[in-house]
Formats: structure tokens, C-alpha cells, sequence
């Protein structure tokens, strides 16, 4: 089935047709759909159908997917659409409203990792020249694990806050 003759988001697509136009194996489409991202009907011969609209959510689960989104994540939110219908502009609207707070949350996450990339992002190393005064003594450690410095929930540290404005 090419697109020019199919136009309709409520068009069946075969689970082939699905793949080829997401890129996303058969295995990772009955995964998505065990998981509640997506849904699948049934053809006389049992065979999986997918609604042409669909191809949208699996974009965004694969889009989620690059960013490092995790997938229960991506789940509670996808099953705020409608199962029956095609999801209107305004039930994407609402969609978009909960992905906001992520993506935003990623956006400052990425900010400070590509400003910390080469000072102290607070791992616990101390190898860094910065470390000794960004986190003495691994400090840090108190606020949690890995590199805390890249959440953006942490007091700053006054004298943190110093170096960095001199820097
Ligand atoms: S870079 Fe690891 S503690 Fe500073």
C-alpha cells in the first residue's frame, strides 16, 4: 500500500507497513503494545492491524526513545489519549502539555552537562582541578548519586557560586 493511496488515519496498516514507515522492528511494535503505547486490532485472519494514526505515537515513543526517555514514562502519558478514535489536535494539545515538564527538564540537564563537560559535575572523582573547591572532600556525595552537579535541584554552593561567576 503506498501513501498516495491511502490517506486516512483510520487506514489498517499491516505490521510490514508499520515497520518500514517508522523503522521500528515487529518485535519492538508488539513490545510498545504490551506495554499499553500502542494499540492493534485484529484482521479475519488474527493478524495484527495498526491505525494509520498510530505511526504518531510510535514516532514519539522512538523519539522519546533517542532522548533517553524511559518507556513507562512515555506510557502514562500516551494512555491519556483516546483508544477508540483518532486523537484530535486538542487531545495532542493536552499530550503536549504533560510532555513539558520532561522535555524541559532534559533541556536544563543537557544545558549543564554541556557546561560542566570540562569543570567539576560533581561525581565523586575529584580529578578535575575545579573539584577542590566545587565539591571539597566529595560533599556532593550528600545530595545523592552519579554526577549530582548536572541536576539542577541542588543548592548551589556560595563559594560554587562564586568560581562559577569568575570562571
Ligand atoms: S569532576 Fe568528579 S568530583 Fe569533580
Amino acid at each position: 500500500m503506498s501513501a498516495e493511496q491511502s490517506t486516512s488515519p483510520d487506514d489498517l496498516l499491516t505490521v510490514g507497513e508499520v515497520a518500514e514507515r517508522t523503522g521500528a522492528p515487529a518485535s519492538a511494535l508488539r513490545f510498545y503494545e504490551a506495554l499499553g503505547l500502542i494499540t492493534a486490532e485484529r484482521s479475519p485472519g488474527r493478524q495484527r492491524r495498526y491505525r494509520r494514526h498510530m505511526l504518531r505515537r510510535i514516532s514519539l515513543v522512538l523519539a522519546a526513545k533517542r532522548l533517553g526517555i524511559p518507556l513507562t514514562d512515555v506510557a502514562a502519558i500516551l494512555t491519556t489519549l483516546p483508544a477508540g478514535r483518532t486523537p484530535s489536535q486538542h487531545d495532542w494539545h493536552h499530550v503536549s502539555q504533560l510532555w513539558k515538564g520532561e522535555l524541559e527538564a532534559r533541556r536544563r540537564y543537557l544545558g549543564n552537562l554541556e557546561r560542566e563537560l570540562t569543570g567539576c559535575i560533581g561525581c565523586g572523582c575529584l580529578s578535575m582541578r575545579s573539584c577542590g573547591v566545587r565539591n571539597p572532600g566529595d560533599q556532593l556525595a550528600r545530595h545523592g548519586q552519579g554526577p549530582v552537579r548536572l541536576e539542577d535541584d541542588i543548592e548551589p554552593d556560595p563559594r560554587t557560586a562564586q568560581v562559577a561567576r569568575r570562571e
